[in-house]
């Protein structure tokens, strides 16, 4: 997965120096996207040719982090600074290899030619690359890097040097290109023939433009439509795209005066956290829009073959993201924010759905499904990693509470399997950032096949939310840190929400209900004296930093604790770790129990709590010397214990989001002391946008 940010000013006077830096920052925002290489492509000095608008295109790109790059720009040599445009087009890239090597050759933005004649950046797969490949190496193409996005940029030069003479526009050309791609993909284009223009779609991979107009936007949702009409056949290709957006309104008025004679800059990003600081307003491109911006216009445009059934309306949404929530604070690392950020984001996603007085719980995403949803066959629970791992801790409430079979399912393994779905399920998908591939296609299946589709997602506009039939939005605030932490406990109080809702109408589910919602109203105080223990757990990432190992042991409602416990373990300090279901110990995992294996044991004074003790026991007896995590008030635990880290007691099946947060913190430290970047873990990606 990779990051895209582009930039465009149209008529509003910006030095080269400003423009460099709009791009590096918004590299900087979508770092965790991608960061083992990027690169940035911005106007040169104008081509003393017959047309003095054309100007050359200075490509700059660097293996590492983006602050390789920015020092790399920076050492560019013959550039004038100060040189003012009031017209100009960039675009950036932070990469997550998927198709060659991280190297400066294989970032992006790739190259046309040595020239710079056409440059892109690209998020996602082109599966059929090698044909087109193939097809333009018998016409003597020669291809310098081995990603599959350098294809897509000569086949550009190609159409662009084929149809020379028919004086094509950079819209028709792009489309013309992109009727060829198979695969997933985002894509940004930029060219020296077309100065001043910018042209981006999507398929599969998201896209979000930002507008900003000084004074053209007064209202919050002004609709911006395009036309459907008449395909034109280009060139014997696939897939043509559609004539321009009909200016038919308001919105689209104004879009045009900017152009005409306003001030406008646009912002194209893989997510808006990179745009938010310059404006709220954006458009969430869908599959198979074509977006250019021809004379400081906006148009979006259609690939005819997909249009059928689909919604031809854009909207402009005003996002409510303050730039302060995707900003470090006094934290040094996002992650570390994002962990002390817990008691206020479960706040955040029960804040009008759950009244604390009336034991009411109103999910407004879902209220017009409710009854289908009870009278469903079954709940399958569909997500990836840490969001599956959600759907693991909230199964057994989520049984008890619907009394409906659940069934928790990894996304591409109910690909793999063909799992039989029916029109009377219901699918939940659950996504931190709704742009999981797996977790978009185990949607798709689901949705072919009639089931009800739900979404869980912390990102408005997301591909899930968006293809969902309805859902419940986590509103966890925005995620930087590549491994979710207040993703997975809002994802987990959004599924308990869920459960409460489905069993409203049953009285003899009414204690129960209560109980649980009195724990969700005491649930943020809590998570805050879970974060007290901060230093205790520094202290014991200081004796387990140097270990090779990390078992984390549990069961009931906690075994998911011990998956995601493990699961951060891995991700941050690169360690072995296991999440064990302590009932399997005996069947396995207690072979690899001795005296020098790390243990960490989960043992709530819950229903399991016995059983735990046997597993206890059994580790003990293997010369195991675990941590254990218990309640603050469990004295015989805590009399017996010798090492311990203390939660204190809430209702059994929302203990699981106090457990989470000492093995939050303890995978945070141990990955501080063995020197490692939390925020961006090796080999990782924070949204996995490829199968
Ligand atoms: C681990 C982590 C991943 C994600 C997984 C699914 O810390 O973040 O395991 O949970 O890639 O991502 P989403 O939730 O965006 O679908």
């Amino acid at each position: 997965m990779c990051g895209i940010f582009g930039y465009l000013n149209y008529l509003v006077k910006r030095d080269r120096r400003f423009i460099a830096d709009i791009l590096m920052n918004g590299l900087h925002r979508l770092e965790y996207r991608g960061y083992d290489s990027s690169g940035i492509a911005f106007d040169g000095d104008n081509i003393e040719e017959n047309n003095n608008n054309k100007r050359a295109c200075i490509v700059v790109r660097q293996k590492g982090k983006v602050e390789e790059l920015e020092h790399a720009v920076k050492s560019l040599e013959n550039i004038d600074w100060n040189g003012e445009f009031s017209i100009h087009v960039g675009i950036a890239h932070t990469r997550w290899a998927t198709h060659g090597e991280p190297s400066a050759v294989n970032s992006h933005p790739q190259r046309s030619d040595e020239q710079n004649q056409f440059v892109c950046v690209h998020n996602g797969i082109i599966t059929n690359y090698k044909d087109i490949k193939q097809f333009l190496i018998n016409r003597n193409y020669i291809f310098e890097s081995e990603t599959d996005t350098e294809v897509v940029i000569k086949l550009v030069k190609y159409l662009y040097d084929k149809h020379k003479n028919e004086n094509i526009g950079f819209q028709k050309l792009i489309e013309m290109a992109c009727s060829q791609l198979e695969g997933a993909f985002a894509l940004l284009f930029k060219s020296v023939h077309y100065p001043g223009q910018l042209c981006a779609t999507r398929r599969g991979s998201p896209m979000v433009i930002g507008v900003k107009c000084a004074d053209a936007f007064g209202s919050n949702h002004i609709p911006v439509m395009f036309s459907k009409a008449d395909s034109e056949i280009t060139d014997n290709l696939r897939g043509v795209f559609s004539p321009p957006l009909l200016i038919t309104d308001q919105a689209t008025t104004d879009l045009t005066v900017a152009g005409n004679d306003r001030s406008i800059e646009y912002y194209f990003a893989s997510d808006a956290s990179a745009i938010i600081e310059h404006t709220n307003q954006v458009i969430f491109m869908e599959d198979d829009d074509l977006a250019v911006v021809n004379n400081g216009t906006l148009t979006i445009h259609r690939a005819q073959h997909e249009v059928s059934g689909q919604s031809t309306i854009r909207e402009i949404i005003e996002l409510k993201i303050e730039l302060q929530q995707i900003m470090k604070g006094n934290y040094k690392y996002f992650m570390q924010k994002e962990i002390f950020e817990q008691p206020e984001s479960v706040v955040n996603t029960m804040r009008g759905r759950v009244n604390f007085n009336t034991k009411k719980v109103v999910l407004g995403g879902i209220k017009d499904y409710i009854n289908e949803i009870r009278r469903c066959r079954r709940l399958i629970l569909i997500a990836c990693g840490t969001s599956y791992h959600s759907a693991v801790a909230t199964r057994q409430l989520l049984e008890e509470l619907s009394e409906l079979p659940v069934m928790v399912e990894l996304a591409s393994d109910f690909l793999d399997r063909n799992t039989p779905v029916f029109r009377d399920d219901v699918c939940m998908f659950i996504s931190q950032s709704g742009e999981t591939a797996d977790t978009i296609l185990a949607l798709r299946y689901c949705k072919q096949r009639g089931a009800l589709i739900l979404g869980f997602t912390n990102t408005v506009g997301s591909s899930i939310s968006r293809e969902s039939h309805c859902g419940i939005h986590i509103n966890a605030g925005p995620e930087i840190g590549v491994a979710s932490t207040k993703a997975y406990t809002s994802q987990f109080l959004a599924l308990v929400l869920f459960g409460l809702v489905l069993s409203e109408d049953s009285i003899s589910k009414e204690a129960r209900r209560n109980d649980i919602i009195d724990g969700l109203q005491k649930l943020p105080e809590l998570i805050k004296e879970v974060l007290n223990c901060d230093k205790q757990i520094r202290d014991f990432a200081e004796n387990l930093y140097e270990k090779s190992s990390l078992l984390v042991m549990g069961r009931g409602f906690n075994f998911a604790t011990c998956l995601e416990g493990a699961l951060k373990v891995k991700e941050l300090t690169y360690m072995h770790s296991e999440g064990i279901l302590a009932g399997e110990l005996k069947h396995g995992p207690l072979a690899m129990v001795d005296d020098t294996m790390p243990i960490v044991m989960i043992i709530m004074d819950d229903p399991v709590k016995t059983k735990c003790m046997n597993a206890y026991s059994q580790v003990l007896a293997r010369g195991g010397q675990p941590v254990l995590i218990c309640n603050d008030d469990d004295e015989e635990l805590i009399k017996i214990a010798p090492r311990y880290i203390t939660v204190p007691r809430t209702v059994d099946c929302l203990q699981g989001i106090l457990c989470v947060v000492p093995m939050q913190l303890l995978s945070f430290h141990i990955a501080v002391l063995r020197g490692y970047d939390v925020d961006c873990p090796r080999n990782l990606a924070k949204s996995v946008t490829v199968a």
